[in-house]
């Protein structure tokens, strides 16, 4: 047995074989690994720390704490070590789901999405190559967050976290008139900027990204809201919610349109190159290169009431394209 010690740091450890098996036997194999290391930073004790500092946060949050417990880690046994050590914290995590579920008070449909992710989840932990799975991946911070339970899975592309919350520094990003609108709709309408949930598109997810999924993400959404008083709405910040969108890819125009439709409101929050517009889409690139199209984020603020109604309607009517009529002008226009 290879058994890597304190002292051997940044060993490569890639030589540990893909191992498909029960959870029991995929964590035993990566302890055998480390038994030092797992037997200095029990997992329990992780799992502790992870609880107390951060469960109320969002799910890219890490506390301080947490942050040096991880650089121990890595400068005694280097960075696929501590990949490894999130490994087994997952398979822990998934093991002990249904205590850690009861304060949630998820409907059947949920529970039944976290155990098709969960077979996922422990495929990429069995059989994905060290190296694969880092935890500032974002694939992994998902996982992780569904693993924890600070995230619900929510069907088709989306994981939703429990404990968002947008900041109001947006209010003063767009101009008057989007001060005006997002201080009306934090005062009376979400009373507050947290705690709302907040859908996000999760890569190895993303041929879920469909409007039918959407809908039933948003209607799962609206089930969790009924069993949970306190959360005031939802929230996201996306490229997809662009007023230009539905000019540069009108396949997605309904990924504004439907909530715009039904009391959803979007605010203007900045250019993101980065943030993923033109990752997939040659339509898209070709576009900006000709300068006519800058991926652009937008907030959405969907308050609790006005989705729980549109949840009403919705289930009570087959669907209709909705009318709606855009709050900003566009910046450019794409041909
Ligand atoms: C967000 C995302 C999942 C949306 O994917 P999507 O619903 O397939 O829509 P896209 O417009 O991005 O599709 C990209 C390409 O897939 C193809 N495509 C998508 N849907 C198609 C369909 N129904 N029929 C044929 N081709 C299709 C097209 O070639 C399209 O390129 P085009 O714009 O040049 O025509 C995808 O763009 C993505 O993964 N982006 C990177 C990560 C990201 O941005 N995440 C969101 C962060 S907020």
């Amino acid at each position: 047995m290879n058994t890597v010690k304190a002292g051997a740091a940044h060993t490569a450890v890639t030589s540990i074989a893909p191992v498909p098996g029960s959870r029991r036997a995929v964590s035993d194999h990566f302890r055998e690994h480390f038994s030092a290391m797992f037997d200095e930073y029990p997992i329990d004790s992780y799992i502790r720390l992870l609880d107390e500092t951060g469960s109320d946060k969002s799910m890219y949050y890490s506390a301080p704490e947490v942050r040096a417990h991880w650089q121990s880690i890595v400068a005694k046994w280097g960075d696929e070590a501590l990949e490894i050590y999130h490994r087994v914290t997952m398979l822990e995590l998934m093991q002990g789901f249904e205590a850690r579920a009861v304060k949630h008070n998820y409907p059947n449909s949920i529970i039944q999405l976290f155990h098709q992710n969960f077979a996922r989840i422990e495929k990429n932990i069995a059989t994905g190559p060290v190296g694969t799975y880092p935890h500032h991946g974002d694939n992994f911070i998902k996982d992780f967050s569904l693993c924890r339970q600070t995230a619900f899975p929510g069907g088709g592309a989306w994981v939703v976290d429990h404990a968002g919350g947008f900041s109001r520094k947006f209010m003063f990003q767009g101009g008057l008139g989007q001060f005006l609108r997002m201080a009306r709709l934090y005062l009376f309408a979400t009373r507050g900027h947290r705690p709302l949930y907040s859908m996000h598109i999760h890569n190895e997810l993303s041929q879920g990204h469909t409007l039918e999924e959407r809908q039933a993400c948003h209607l799962r959404i609206v089930e969790m809201m009924a069993r949970h008083p306190e959360i005031k709405g939802m929230y996201g910040i996306s490229w997809l919610t662009d007023p230009l969108i539905p000019k540069v890819s009108p396949r997605l125009r309904w990924v504004r349109e439907i909530p715009e439709a039904n009391g959803c409101e979007y605010f203007r929050v900045g250019i993101d190159i980065e943030g993923g517009a033109l990752t997939r889409s040659t339509t898209r690139r070709r576009l900006f290169e000709e300068g006519k199209y800058m991926p652009t984020k937008y907030l959405s603020i969907w308050p609790r009431k006005k989705m729980m109604a549109w949840a009403r309607r919705v289930t009570s009517q087959p669907y209709a394209p909705p009318r709606v009529k855009h709050h900003i002008a566009p910046t450019s226009v794409a041909k």
